[in-house]
């Protein structure tokens, strides 16, 4: 059986808060896609990590964590985190596994993301430079290297052959860039990789499966950063949606049971693209202050806004929500008045789907105000003593959506979750 947690807005929801609350109650804890462009924050007896590539289990003691073959894999980064981890008392050498299928972020996917980058100019999606779309593109283009190729004596050969085809292209962007002092971390990253559990993740997973074990696959990025149906071009280059989760592990849907969707109390995106919600005035930074919106991962500032309940009405039908958690919502605090957007008005016509194009689109967001709670709740633990104003708020997002708000949470703190 398999639960799969993952964000519904454009990333950020606080989906590795969540796992790691949820983590003990499963046996296996699962990346399925995306790569280091994830910030995953946590706080374990009250000191804070961010992960990036390891999935957010890894704090539990007796789970087993799997980076599956959906994901792309830089071996630097993993290094670097799995010391930290290590730090922090965990042994990862005894519950990280990665699958053989993974594709391995190179030091010229990194170099060929900035090149692309530039090369827009104003129209740049604000990538986080981290080699994800050129390593997805090796890997939909079948030239990528896999975690499993480490193994083959031929892995070098085959390594300097894709160089030499990244330096043509990187010439092409007339991009210049010392990737040597990249490679020499690169190659000791790749020996340290060669040490790990690596396994065959598709019968690893299903084994367990079969054996009555429970799984939570957890995503990165958010539904409207999806590949197909985020706000394209201004996406992620990977499936974050549910499907995602049985090509990125190599399960099938049946097995499949809830999907916990998270969205934030209000909106946030970090780089370029469109967010009808977008509030560029002093509420929207009031929330980047008070929520601290700013990225885990580049540390730029995010862009805040109201909750879009259009594009939250999309993610709950694409990805087939069974409940969600709300989280962030302690952030609402100190407001007087909150506002729900519940339609776009696109060329003066009421429209209650997400465009084929957004960006090329100008929206207005329609919007009902509810009353702000005006208490401090980030210590409630039960739903009963949260305010009126909030009951009335969830009520309203519960008829909205049709899936369930069965969490909200009101910290950033391990603790800090509220069973609605
Ligand atoms: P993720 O990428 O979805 O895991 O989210 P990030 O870690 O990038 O960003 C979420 C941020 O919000 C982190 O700094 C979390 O510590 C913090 N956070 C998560 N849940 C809550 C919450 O309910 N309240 C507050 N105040 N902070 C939260
Ligand atoms: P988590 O898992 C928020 C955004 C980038 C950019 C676009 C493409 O922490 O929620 P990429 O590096 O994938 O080429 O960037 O997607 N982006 C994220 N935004 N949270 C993330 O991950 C993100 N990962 C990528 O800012 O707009
Ligand atoms: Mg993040």
């Amino acid at each position: 059986m398999v639960d799969v947690i993952l964000g519904l807005q454009w990333g950020d929801e606080g989906k590795g808060k969540i796992v790691d609350f949820f983590a003990k109650n499963y046996d296996l804890i699962a990346r399925f896609q995306g790569g280091p462009n994830a910030g995953h924050t946590l706080y374990v007896n009250d000191k804070k990590i961010v992960l990036h590539q390891i999935p957010s289990g890894i704090f539990h003691e007796d789970k087993i964590n799997l980076i599956g073959n959906g994901v792309v894999l830089d071996a630097v980064t993993l290094k670097k985190e799995c010391d930290a981890v290590a730090e922090m008392g965990v042994d990862y050498r005894k519950n990280l596994f990665i699958s053989e299928r993974t594709h391995l972020i190179l030091p010229t996917h990194r170099a060929l993301d900035k090149a692309s980058e530039l090369s827009k100019g104003t129209d740049k999606i604000g990538s986080t430079l981290k080699g994800i779309g050129p390593a997805y593109m090796d890997k939909t283009g079948r030239n990528g290297l896999r975690v499993g190729d480490l193994l083959d004596k031929n892995f070098t050969t085959q390594y300097i052959r894709l160089r030499l085809k990244h330096q043509r292209l990187l010439d092409n962007f007339n991009f210049q860039e010392d990737i040597s002092k990249w490679e020499e971390e690169f190659f000791e990253a790749l020996e340290f990789l060669r040490e790990f559990k690596i396994v065959n993740g598709e019968y690893f997973i299903n084994e367990k499966i079969s054996q009555g074990k429970r799984v939570l696959a957890e995503g990165a990025q958010g539904s409207m950063l999806d590949v197909d149906f985020g706000t394209f071009p201004y996406v992620t280059s990977s499936s974050t949606i549910s499907a995602g989760v049985c090509s990125g592990l190599g399960i099938a849907p049946q097995k499949i049971k809830e999907v916990i969707g998270i969205t934030k109390a209000y909106c946030t995106r970090v780089g370029s693209g469109p967010f009808p919600t977008e509030l560029t005035d002093e509420t929207g930074d009031f929330l980047r202050n008070a929520g601290n919106e700013f990225g885990s991962t580049t540390g730029r500032p995010r862009r805040c806004g109201w909750i879009d309940l259009v594009a939250l009405q999309f993610a709950c039908m694409i990805n087939g929500v069974t409940q969600l958690v709300m989280t962030k919502a302690d952030i609402l605090d100190g407001l007087d008045e909150l506002k729900v957007c519940n339609s776009y008005k696109i060329n003066g016509e009421e429209k209650n789907y997400i465009p084929f194009q957004m960006s090329r689109m100008d929206i207005e967001p329609l919007y009902k105000t509810f009353e702000g709670w005006k208490r401090d709740i980030s210590a409630i633990s039960h739903y009963g003593d949260m305010p009126g104003q909030m009951n009335t708020y969830i009520d309203y997002l519960n008829n909205f959506l049709k899936v369930p708000v069965k969490y909200i949470s009101n910290g950033p703190g391990r603790e800090q979750i509220v069973t609605v």
